[in-house]
C-alpha cells in the first residue's frame, strides 16, 4: 500500500510526533541564528549597563510589579512612534536581565519615558499620580520617599549580573554599597526612570 497523508491523519501518536519535529525544527531554525547575530547580541551605540542607583530603581520596579501595567517595548507601527517615539530595538536590552518587554498597558509605554519628565514631576506622580494626571487610575507609592535602600546588598546584585555578561568593574562592584547610601528608594526608580530609552531618542 502505498504511504498516504490519511495515515498521519488517523493516527494521532504519529500526527503528534510529526507536529513535535515540525515544530522543534522551525523553532531551531528561527531562534539559534538569534544567539550570533550582532543586532541581537551587542549594544547599540549610546547603550550602557545601568549605574549603582538605576539598578537599584530597576530592583524597585519588578519588587512592585510595575511591569504589570507598563511595557518597555515601542513595537515598529506609526501610531506607536508617534506617540511613544523611536519603535524598540534587541540592542537597547542586552543588559537588561530580565528584559522588561512585558505585555500589558493599563498604563503608557515606558521605553522611551527619560528625560520626558522632571525629577520633580515623578516625584509628585509616584506619591499620588492624581495629583498630577486627575484622571489616573495608577496606584500611589507614597512609602518609597521614605525607605532607605538596602545599599550593602548592591555588590552581590551587580556580581550576578556581571556573571550574565554584564560589565561591572571590580571597582564598581566595591565602591556600589557606598555610591548610593542615604538615598531613597524613590530617588532610585526615578534614576531608573529617567535612564531608560534615550539611546535613541
Ligand atoms: C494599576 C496599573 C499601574 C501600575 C501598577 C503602575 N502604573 Fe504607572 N501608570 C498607570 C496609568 C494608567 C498611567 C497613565 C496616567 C498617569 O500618568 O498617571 C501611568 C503612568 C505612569 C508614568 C507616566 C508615563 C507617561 O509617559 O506619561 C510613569 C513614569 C509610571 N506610570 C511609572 C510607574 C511605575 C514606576 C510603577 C511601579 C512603581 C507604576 N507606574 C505602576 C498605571 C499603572
Amino acid at each position: 500500500m502505498a504511504f498516504t497523508h490519511e495515515k498521519i491523519e488517523t493516527n494521532s501518536w504519529l500526527m503528534v510526533v510529526l507536529i513535535l519535529l515540525v515544530v522543534a525544527v522551525g523553532g531551531l531554525v528561527e531562534i539559534v541564528p538569534l544567539f550570533f547575530q550582532r543586532s541581537t547580541t551587542q549594544a547599540i551605540e549610546g547603550v550602557k549597563p545601568l549605574t549603582v542607583l538605576q539598578l537599584a530603581g530597576r530592583d524597585i520596579y519588578l519588587r512592585e510589579g510595575c511591569y504589570n501595567c507598563h511595557s518597555q517595548m515601542i513595537r515598529p507601527f506609526r501610531a506607536e512612534t508617534l506617540r511613544y517615539g523611536p519603535y524598540s530595538v534587541a540592542g537597547e536590552f542586552v543588559f537588561d536581565h530580565p528584559f522588561q518587554w512585558g505585555s500589558k498597558r493599563t498604563g503608557p509605554d515606558l521605553h522611551r519615558v527619560g528625560g520626558r519628565y522632571s525629577d520633580e514631576w515623578h516625584r509628585l506622580h509616584m506619591n499620588n499620580p492624581r495629583d498630577v494626571v486627575p484622571e489616573s487610575n495608577m496606584p500611589g507609592y507614597p512609602w518609597l520617599q521614605k525607605t532607605a535602600i538596602f545599599a550593602d546588598e548592591m555588590p552581590a546584585r551587580m556580581r550576578a549580573l556581571r556573571r550574565v555578561g554584564v560589565p561591572y568593574s571590580d571597582e564598581e562592584i566595591n565602591g556600589a554599597a557606598d555610591a548610593i547610601r542615604g538615598k531613597t528608594e524613590l530617588d532610585a526608580l526615578i534614576a531608573y526612570l529617567q535612564s531608560l530609552g534615550l539611546a535613541r531618542k
